[in-house]
């Protein structure tokens, strides 16, 4: 099967294998009337039309990009997409002042979903991750990492990751399985933290490695959830357990996270938005991505993530959108691309390179994701707009026209069709 999108005012893309950072973040490749061709999935060429007649017949299909412009589908390498109900009352109470904090020790916050998450089937559990998904895939994701941890059992946190791998076996969008029991002490455990953090090391993570359900693992690093020593001996087992990790870090308080994500070659350090210039110096002389979720601090409305700092001290920056029912609860990349430009001071083409490549880097994926490159997969969007700017430009619609996930339109006029 081979399509050609042709009628592109531009093709727009980061290049390359590898993470991008410093002033590299902002070089995107721009290909004026470019045309992109894919075959099996994958891509096999981008260039100029003449050019493409020269070397390839026809296409079994063409997409008409009609003047908009051609980007890689967005990789978003930090979701909370599985859940039951909602928390729309936290919303109004923070508006009213209480903080993220307060609600949690009060019964809400992460626990008030797990108690959701524990009642529901794991039918209703797909059908609502899978109602997500699409809102995802129309937004212009092609990719995400998805994480449990509204379980904080075993028998739910499995359920969870099973949702997760049954969604990535019907939808078209992939889904990278992050193991975060390790989100929050369950409320049966509040007097003896201890305790289930052993459950945790003793059977919780090894039992969900034994079943095969996750390709990474992750912690809320925070005063009041997990501590250092906790997280350390957390991740301890990520190897046995053949884990990746990535590492709630730095969110609302200084810790030290980003530093532990680093000693642990933690492929992400996520959140960072109270990261220390020491955190920062580790990160920039690491392979770890630092994830930046600026969704997260305009919804609770605090911090950004220093994320100028970041980028001039050279760490590798990504984006995400950090999808979850409290702290961010959207799908869409582009909202989040605005808020990195105009919340946290990036350039359009740093914010394209970091939803994209660099987001691939950090589920480690930048060799085969990420950019529109011969051999990468064909995972693209098409903007109703002719150029990349106006992905930030024109805030608050959806600009994505059509997507195309391995070779395959799935998005045709905003909406799924495959
Ligand atoms: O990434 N920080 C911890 N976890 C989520 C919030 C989850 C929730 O509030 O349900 C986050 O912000
Ligand atoms: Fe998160």
């Amino acid at each position: 099967m081979s399509l050609l999108i042709r009628g592109a005012h531009q093709v727009a893309t980061p290049l390359g294998r590898a993470a991008r950072r410093g002033g590299k973040l902002a070089k995107l490749d721009v290909r004026p009337q470019a045309v992109v061709r894919c075959e099996s999935g994958r891509i096999t060429f981008v260039g100029e039309e003449p050019e493409h007649s020269s070397l390839f017949g026809d296409a079994d299909e063409t997409l008409d990009a009609a003047g908009g412009c051609v980007l890689p589908g967005f990789v978003d390498p930090h979701t909370h997409p599985v859940w039951a109900g909602s928390r729309e009352d936290e919303f109004d109470r923070r508006l009213s002042g209480e903080t993220y904090m307060d609600i949690a020790r009060s019964g809400g916050g992460i626990n008030a979903t797990v108690r959701a998450t524990r009642a529901s089937t794991s039918k209703e559990l797909l059908a609502g991750t899978l109602a997500r998904l699409d809102n995802f895939l129309t937004h212009g994701t092609t990719t995400i990492e998805a994480k449990s941890g509204y379980g904080l059992d075993l028998e739910t946190e499995v359920r969870m990751l099973e949702v997760i791998r049954e969604a990535n076996r019907v939808h078209p969008i992939n889904l990278h399985s992050t193991c975060l029991a390790a989100h929050e002490v369950p409320p049966e455990y509040r007097d003896d933290p201890e305790a289930w953090v052993r459950l945790l090391i003793d059977e919780i993570h090894p039992e969900i490695a034994r079943l095969g359900l996750a390709e990474a693992v992750d912690v809320f690093c925070e005063t009041g959830v997990f501590d250092l020593e906790q997280t350390r001996s957390l991740l301890a087992d990520a190897a046995d357990c053949r884990w990746r990790i990535h590492l709630h870090a730095d969110e609302l308080t200084p810790l030290g996270g980003a530093e532990l994500a680093v000693e642990v070659d933690a492929l992400s350090a996520d959140h960072l938005m109270c990261v220390t210039p020491v955190g920062i110096a580790a990160l920039a002389d690491s392979d770890t991505v630092a994830v930046l979720l600026p969704g997260t601090s305009f919804f609770l409305r605090s911090r950004y993530a220093p994320a100028r700092d970041l980028i001039d001290a050279g760490c590798a920056v990504a984006v995400a959108t950090d999808c979850n029912p409290g702290s961010s609860p959207t799908e869409s990349m582009p909202a989040i691309l605005a808020l990195a430009c105009l919340g946290m001071g990036m350039e359009v083409a740093e914010a394209i390179t970091a939803a994209t490549l660099n987001a691939a880097a950090a589920i480690g994926r930048a060799d085969e994701l990420g950019s529109i490159e011969v051999g990468k997969h064909a995972d693209l969007m098409i903007l109703d707009a002719p150029s990349y700017h106006h992905l930030v430009y024109h805030y608050g619609v959806n600009p994505v026209l059509h997507v195309v996930k391995d070779g395959h339109v799935v998005v045709r006029d905003g909406r799924r069709v495959s």
